[in-house]
C-alpha cells in the first residue's frame, strides 16, 4: 500500500470498507460533539440513514427509549479515557424499528490526531433467542415450584403449562430432592393446570412413582380428567399402576383413613 499514492490508498481503503459486511463509522473528537466524518454503505443498510442524513452528527441519534443508560455511560467513559470498548445496546433505525447493536469503539491515532472507529453489528436474532431461552427457564422454574408441604407427611406440587420430556426430568429430580430433605411419605402431583404432551405421559409418571417409591414415598396423581384417564388406561401395563384421583381432597380423605392426616388439610396458596 505504501508505494501507492495517497489518493489510490484512500480509494482502496474506502472500497474495502464499503465492501465490508460490518457497519462502520469514524468520528472526529477534535470537532464539537464528536461528529461522524465517515460511514460505510453497510451502516446505511443497517440503519437506513444515508450520508447526507448523518455526516456531521453525533451517533446518539440511533438511541431511543429502550437504550440502556448504563450502556451509554460505558461508551461515554471509553471515549473520555480513549480506550476500546464493546457494548450491546438497543438502537433504532431511521424507520423507527429497533435492533440490538453490538457496538465496538476503537480509538486510533493517525498523523498525531485521535479518531474513533465504531463498528455496529446487528445481533437482534441472538438476543431474542437468549431472551426466549431465559423465558423458558423461568417457565420451567414456575412450573415446578413450589412443592408445598401441606402436612408434615404430605407434599404437593401443582403443575402448570406444557409438560415436555425435559420438564418431567427436572420434576423427577426436584421431587426426589424434596422427599430426601423432608422425609415426606406422601406426594401429590396435581395435573389440573397442565397441557399433556400425549405420548410419554404415563411412562414418565411411572418413573416418578418408582423413584419416589425407592425413597420410601408414595405418589398420588390428581386432576385427572376423563380424556387423560382413558389414555392412562390404554397405556397401562399389568405390573404398573398409578394412584390417580380427580381431586386433592380425595387423596386427603384416603390418607385420613389410612394414616390419620387431618381432613381439613388443604392445598393453601403459597406465600
Ligand atoms: C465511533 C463511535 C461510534 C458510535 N456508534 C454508536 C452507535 O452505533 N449507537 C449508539 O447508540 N451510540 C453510538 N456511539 C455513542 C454516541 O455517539 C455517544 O458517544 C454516546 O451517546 C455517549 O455520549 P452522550 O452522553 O453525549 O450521548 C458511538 C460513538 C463513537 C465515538
Amino acid at each position: 500500500m505504501k508505494d501507492l499514492s495517497k489518493d489510490t490508498q484512500n480509494a482502496i481503503l474506502e472500497a474495502m470498507l464499503n465492501g465490508s459486511r460490518v457497519a462502520t463509522v469514524v468520528t472526529d473528537p477534535q470537532q464539537a460533539d464528536n461528529p461522524i466524518i465517515y460511514m460505510n454503505q453497510t451502516f446505511e443498510s443497517l440503519t437506513g440513514y444515508a450520508e447526507e442524513d448523518i455526516i456531521g452528527n453525533n451517533c446518539r441519534f440511533l438511541q431511543g427509549p429502550g437504550t440502556s443508560p448504563e450502556a451509554i455511560q460505558q461508551i461515554r467513559d471509553s471515549i473520555a479515557n480513549k480506550v476500546q470498548t464493546t457494548v450491546t445496546l438497543k438502537n433504532y433505525r431511521k424507520d423507527g424499528t429497533a435492533f440490538w447493536n453490538r457496538l465496538n469503539i476503537e480509538p486510533v491515532v493517525v498523523e498525531g490526531k485521535l479518531y474513533f472507529i465504531g463498528t455496529q453489528t446487528d445481533i437482534t436474532k441472538e438476543v431474542d433467542q437468549r431472551l426466549l431461552l431465559d423465558e423458558k427457564e423461568e417457565e420451567i422454574n414456575q412450573l415446578l415450584l413450589p412443592i408445598i408441604p401441606i402436612h408434615l407427611d404430605l407434599g404437593a406440587v401443582a403443575l402448570v403449562g406444557k409438560m415436555d420430556e425435559k420438564r418431567f426430568n427436572i420434576l423427577t429430580s426436584k421431587l426426589s430432592e424434596f422427599v430426601q430433605e423432608t422425609g415426606t411419605h406422601h406426594v401429590i402431583i396435581d395435573t389440573t393446570g397442565i397441557i399433556w404432551e400425549v405420548n410419554f405421559l404415563y411412562e414418565k409418571l411411572v418413573v416418578i412413582q418408582d423413584v419416589l417409591r425407592l425413597m420410601g414415598s408414595k405418589l398420588y396423581i390428581t386432576g385427572i380428567n376423563s380424556k387423560t384417564a382413558v389414555q392412562i388406561a390404554s397405556e397401562r401395563s399389568a405390573d404398573q399402576t398409578l394412584l390417580t384421583f380427580s381431586t386433592i381432597q380425595q387423596v386427603i380423605r384416603q390418607l385420613n383413613d389410612s394414616v390419620g392426616i387431618p381432613l381439613q388439610t388443604r392445598l393453601m396458596p403459597f406465600r
